[in-house]
């Protein structure tokens, strides 16, 4: 089968770790018979030097008639100082929008050989976790009425979390959907102690836990969350939770895996057509080194193949791929640990992962 993927590689190391990735579903390709044809797109930085504008129209055309949309990673010190609007970040943020990506499913998983690369205590490394953060990705205070205004005290600067009914609904079906595929269990992050958004949040998912009797459903406070993750990850199966908070959690998730370098993330609305990219950034420090961790991307490619295009066993093949290489103790530089045996760059890593899939 042939499928048609655009590709926006973005800014920083967002070539480099694409390249790899793009490479990864040749590979799969090649060994499973499917053909992927990649139409390359500008967005955030790079877009903005190329046509004024963080997120052309030109884009937005190629990601809707695709089957599916691979991404780097967008921004860096050279846009910091435009307009929020005018910002690489607009452009990802304004990509989910208009693609209706209400969905944001970030798994974190603690790869068997990175045990002794996750930064917490031993004892509870080795208990291990497998977890996915379902985050609601186009709605909250990233996308609420924001501005600024003159008071008597200076100026003042405003941003507004909103949620309505609607969609706290359809991202909790997502998750209510997706603990059932696992161990059954959600717990739902807020804020209900003090935000109103929150308290409808918490009302609308206990109203949803009618329908999915078989679900444990719990809530927790976000600044609980934060400390019960590095105090206990494996207590979590799937969360659901707002889009900020959701934004800052799978970053503190992605840590606890031994690095950011490692954490894909699947976004989707009510189509197949979803938007695959690793939750880290664009690393301006880095970029064309050579030193990017690819796996992120890599491992949101795989997710393309299982959610977008139905390729189970193909996803698992990348999966297994990267997990075998990492037993191997090959690691990009940006892991740490006493197991290391080689150190690679982001080429030799696709390469080594690439190799592995044809075994
Ligand atoms: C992420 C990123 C983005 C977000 C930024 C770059 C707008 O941090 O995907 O987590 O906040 O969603
Ligand atoms: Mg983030």
């Amino acid at each position: 089968m042939k499928y048609n993927i655009a590709v926006i590689k973005g800014d920083g190391i967002g070539d480099e770790i694409v390249t790899q990735a793009m490479k990864t579903l040749e590979t799969v390709g090649a060994a499973y018979n499917h053909s992927f044809a990649f139409t390359p797109v500008l967005m955030g930085g790079c877009a903005i030097d190329a046509a004024g504008v963080p997120l052309p129209q030109e884009t937005i055309d190629v990601c809707l008639k695709s089957d599916s949309v691979l991404l780097g990673a967008v921004g860096g010190p050279k846009w910091d100082t435009l307009p929020g609007n005018l910002r690489p970040e607009a452009g990802l943020l304004g990509l989910r929008s208009v693609m209706g990506l209400y969905a944001n499913i970030r798994p974190a998983v603690l790869f068997k050989p990175l045990r002794k690369a996750c930064p917490l205590r031993a004892d509870i490394a080795d208990r291990g976790f497998d977890m996915v953060i379902v985050r609601e990705l186009t709605g909250g205070i990233y996308f609420g009425e924001r501005g600024r205004r003159v008071t008597e005290n200076g100026v003042e600067a405003f941003d507004t979390e909103r949620y309505n009914e609607m969609e706290i609904r359809r991202i909790a079906k997502v998750a209510f959907e997706t603990a059932m595929t696992r161990r059954k269990k959600l717990i739902s992050i807020d804020k209900a102690n003090v935000l109103e958004s929150s308290r409808l949040w918490r009302e609308t998912v206990h109203k949803m836990a009618e329908e999915y009797p078989q679900v444990e459903v719990s809530d927790m406070l976000v600044d609980n969350a934060a400390m019960q993750l590095v105090k206990d990850p494996s207590q979590f199966d799937v969360v659901v939770t707002s889009n900020m908070f959701g934004d800052i959690l799978s970053d503190e998730s992605a840590m606890i895996t031994g690095s950011i370098g490692m954490l894909a993330s699947a976004s989707f609305g009510d189509s197949k057509r979803g938007l695959y990219e690793p939750i880290h950034g664009s690393a301006p420090d880095i970029a064309g080194q050579d030193k990017a961790n690819p796996v992120a991307t890599i491992l949101s490619a795989a997710m393309m193949l299982k959610y977008s295009f139905g390729l189970q066993q193909e996803c698992v093949a990348i999966e297994n791929a990267v997990n075998a290489v990492l037993q191997t103790g090959v690691r990009t530089p940006d892991i740490k640990d006493t197991d290391t045996v080689q150190v690679a760059g982001t080429r030799q890593m696709g390469e080594l992962i690439c190799r592995q899939i044809g075994k």
